[in-house]
């Protein structure tokens, strides 16, 4: 027998015969050590307290950047000047977008015109008479909580952000706007 005829196997369909070509050593080694690796991997995924999922780390990550964010700002008192810095800062502007379209679009509308709760685009406000009142309307709530309190849910700073975005709202111009309520008041005073 020659090297040829040893290493073929002695099967033979169709005039068609095989050799016995087994995968290396090496090869076998890497597909058993990764199997023995997936089952630690799976474990340290599931169940460890070290392991992260990419969504956890986003999250962490935007945390971060909030406290980053407000950190530079430090501690906001709500009157004109501390109002009007923030209207200027876009990418506070865009934090305060993102409450507002998670927590209060449902009653507001995405654009702000307004859905069972009232209209922010138009000059007429209800409890609103000068802009440092937006803040003490979110923090309490208005007509006996129809328009709920949000002061559990966020800190002094992020109200005061809020009632800063709300006052960009004014004088944009909504898909569907509700109805102006209560009372026209002066521009914002800058
Ligand atoms: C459950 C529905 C609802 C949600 C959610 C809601 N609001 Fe309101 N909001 C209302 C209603 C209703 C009023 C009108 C209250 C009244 O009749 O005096 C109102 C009034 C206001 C006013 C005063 C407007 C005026 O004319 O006096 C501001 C400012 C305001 N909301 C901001 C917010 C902000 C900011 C959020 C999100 C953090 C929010 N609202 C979430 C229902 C809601």
């Amino acid at each position: 027998m020659n090297q040829t005829e040893e290493k073929l196997m002695h099967h033979e369909y169709d005039g068609i015969r095989e050799y016995d070509n087994p995968t290396p050593g090496w090869w076998h080694l890497i597909f058993i050590a990764s199997i023995i690796f997936s089952v630690f991997y799976a474990m340290y995924w599931h169940m460890s307290p070290l392991s992260s999922s990419i969504e956890e780390k986003w999250k962490q990550s935007q945390v971060a950047e909030y406290q980053r964010l407000f950190g530079e700002l430090g501690t906001l008192h709500n009157d004109e000047t501390t109002l009007k810095m923030l209207i200027g800062k876009a990418d506070m502007m865009a934090v305060a977008e993102g409450t507002f379209q998670t927590t209060c679009a449902s009653c507001h509308g995405k654009d702000g015109g307004g859905i069972n709760g009232v209209n922010l685009t138009d000059d007429s406000y209800k409890n609103v008479k000068v802009a440092t009142d937006i803040f003490n309307v979110v923090t309490d709530g208005a007509n006996n909580g129809a328009m709920p309190s949000w002061k559990n849910q966020f800190s002094e700073n992020e109200r005061i952000l809020l009632a800063a975005y709300i006052m960009t709202l004014r004088g944009k111009q909504p898909a569907s706007p509700k109805q102006a309520e209560g009372n026209p008041i002066p521009a914002w005073g800058f």
